[in-house]
């Protein structure tokens, strides 16, 4: 099975590990849209992301993995794969805990030392990042991101195109709308409305930079500057 991976940033990387530590999965090469810029020889850059969406046959690749924090831009790409016919597959690292009596959706990455409990569903093209908790009951709708080290207690719902930044907790049951950004170390107490910012324990709600990143998407990716690529993780979508 070879895979393709969309996205030669930081996340690129730890996909690209996820997928050496399967031991059964052939790498076909990055593609991204500063491929004829990056200058690192140590990373298989093949094309651009439109180069694999347009002839995808060309490249031999089964699968492609999108692997881009930035939940907009990967939704995005995502969807243009799909409709172009490459599907998406689950791609779960050998060191993650993944419960039996769970559902996760093609597309979706389980970064390792996460965990997913029994009864958890999780939608299509999410990432379980690196030591994330999604416990039992959970459900995570699509093209969500758990950065590394949060916890979902039991039966949390997130909405879709939702971000949990790095170290937040959120307790059990409570329900968390559609392009929500909830900000590194937040502890959420109460249910969140869709297309906001919290942040803080107890996490309340904030404007967040310039009325807050509905925008910072779209910009972010028809930006040139390679080294705006640290910051993929930020973003919400348009909505
Ligand atoms: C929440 C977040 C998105 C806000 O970014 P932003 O919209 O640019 O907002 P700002 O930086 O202007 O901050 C707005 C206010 O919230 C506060 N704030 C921001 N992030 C906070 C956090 N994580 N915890 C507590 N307060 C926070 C700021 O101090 C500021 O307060 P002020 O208005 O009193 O000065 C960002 O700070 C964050 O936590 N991102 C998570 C990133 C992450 O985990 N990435 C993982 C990549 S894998």
């Amino acid at each position: 099975m070879k895979v393709a991976i969309l996205g030669a940033g930081g996340h690129g990387k730890v996909v690209l590990d996820l997928l050496k530590a399967t031991g059964e999965i052939e790498f076909a090469g990055f593609f991204d849209r500063n491929c004829g810029r990056l200058k690192q020889p140590e990373l298989k850059i093949i094309g651009s992301e439109q180069d694999l969406i347009n002839q995808w046959r060309d490249f031999s690749v089964d699968y492609a993995v999108v692997a881009i924090g930035d939940n907009c831009i990967r939704e995005k790409l995502y969807r243009q794969l799909v409709n172009a016919g490459l599907p998406g597959l689950v791609l779960i690292h050998p060191r993650a805990t993944v419960s039996l009596e769970s559902r996760i959706a093609p597309g979706t990455v389980i970064c390792g030392h996460a965990f997913i409990g029994p009864g958890a569903v999780i939608g299509e093209n999410c990432i379980i990042n690196t030591a994330a908790t999604v416990d039992h009951d959970c459900i995570v709708a699509d093209h969500v991101h758990i950065c590394p080290g949060v916890t979902l207690a039991g039966e949390v719902k997130i909405g879709m195109n939702s971000m949990i930044g790095t170290g937040a907790n959120i307790i059990p049951g409570i329900r968390v709308g559609n392009h929500v950004v909830v900000g590194a170390g937040s502890t959420v107490i109460s249910d969140i409305r869709d297309n906001v910012t919290v942040v803080g324990i107890p996490a309340h709600e904030v404007a967040g930079r310039k009325g807050g990143l509905q925008n910072f998407s779209e910009s972010f990716y028809q930006s040139t500057s390679p080294a705006k690529d640290n910051g993929h993780c930020r973003g919400r979508c348009q909505s």
